[in-house]
């Protein structure tokens, strides 16, 4: 297979998904930390490359006292920096290689955090253990059946309690994963749910990453139980000259790299007394 066939979009079928998404973190991992760490920090809560922090939007709503699932942390540094702002955190990710550094980090900082492996599809928590659940850019692009995670999420907050997660922003996929002028010009449809897969030379994904149109995304969310509170797109800040991947300045002056979906369980009106 040549080059040209390492990168495709096409259908994989689930065991082959959860096979490349494991083996993939845990390979990635070292890499990932070595690249992003000094951004994400060991303390801190950064929901995207464009820089958005949670100690400046507040998505999550009050944290002291509340209990907290990172879902897909990786080093979990965020879980790390609501511990310190009073709140019980847990963090799971499905990456042994990932929750090693999560595991230094904590001895790098002094702030200690649960952590557990688990797959965001079967969360080993009983249901309503959590009041708040969230992940920056963890899980939900990486599993085929992501309604199903938003079911297994909702299932283990209580009502009311709020679910956030950025991931890409759905319109970059119809762009090449290129930083620079390359990644200006519309290739594909918005239209095609097919993933991003990258392949071994046999064709056997070693990445795959999906896609959900706005649409698709409100879809599942409100079919899990959720309602949508706010859909947070950062602007790219100036003065901030850090390329990620395919985010950069170039294109984060134009269009919208990252959605943050801020939402609740339905359930417990505004207004009424939330159980602690
Ligand atoms: C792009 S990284 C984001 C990590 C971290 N949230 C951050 O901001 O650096 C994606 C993470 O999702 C995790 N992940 C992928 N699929 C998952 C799944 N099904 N369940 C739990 N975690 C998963 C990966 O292991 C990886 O740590």
């Amino acid at each position: 297979m040549d080059d040209d066939n390492r990168v495709t979009r096409r259908r994989v079928g689930d065991a082959e998904i959860r096979r490349a998404n494991r083996r993939w973190w845990d390979t990635d991992a070292n890499a990932y930390q070595a690249e992003h760490g000094a951004f994400l920090g060991d303390v801190d809560f950064v929901w995207c490359p464009e820089g958005l922090r949670e100690a400046d939007a507040r998505l999550l709503g009050e944290l002291a006292g509340r209990r907290v699932l990172e879902v897909g942390c990786g080093a979990a540094s965020c879980a790390r920096w609501l511990a310190t702002q009073g709140a019980h955190p847990v963090a799971v990710d499905l990456s042994a290689g990932m929750l090693r550094h999560a595991a230094h980090a904590a001895d790098r900082s002094g702030v200690r955090v649960p952590l557990a492996q688990a797959d965001a599809l079967a969360l080993p928590f009983a249901d309503g253990s959590f009041d708040i659940a969230c992940t920056a850019f963890g899980a939900v692009p990486f599993v085929d059946d992501s309604a199903a995670l938003m079911r297994e999420v909702c299932r283990i907050l209580r009502p009311g309690g709020r679910w956030v997660f950025s991931v890409t922003h759905p319109m970059r996929w119809i762009f090449l994963d290129d930083p620079g002028e390359g990644g200006l010009t519309a290739v594909h449809s918005y239209f095609d749910r097919q993933p991003y897969v990258e392949q071994d030379e046999t064709g056997v994904a070693t990445y795959v990453e999906q896609h959900r149109t706005l649409g698709d995304r409100i879809r599942e969310l409100v079919g899990a139980g959720f309602r949508l509170v706010d859909l947070v797109e950062p602007e790219w800040p100036e003065g901030h000259d850090g390329i990620w991947g395919q985010w950069s300045p170039l294109r984060g002056r134009l269009f919208p790299g990252t959605a943050v979906f801020v939402t609740e369980k339905r359930g417990q009106e505004r207004g009424a007394p939330r159980p602690r």
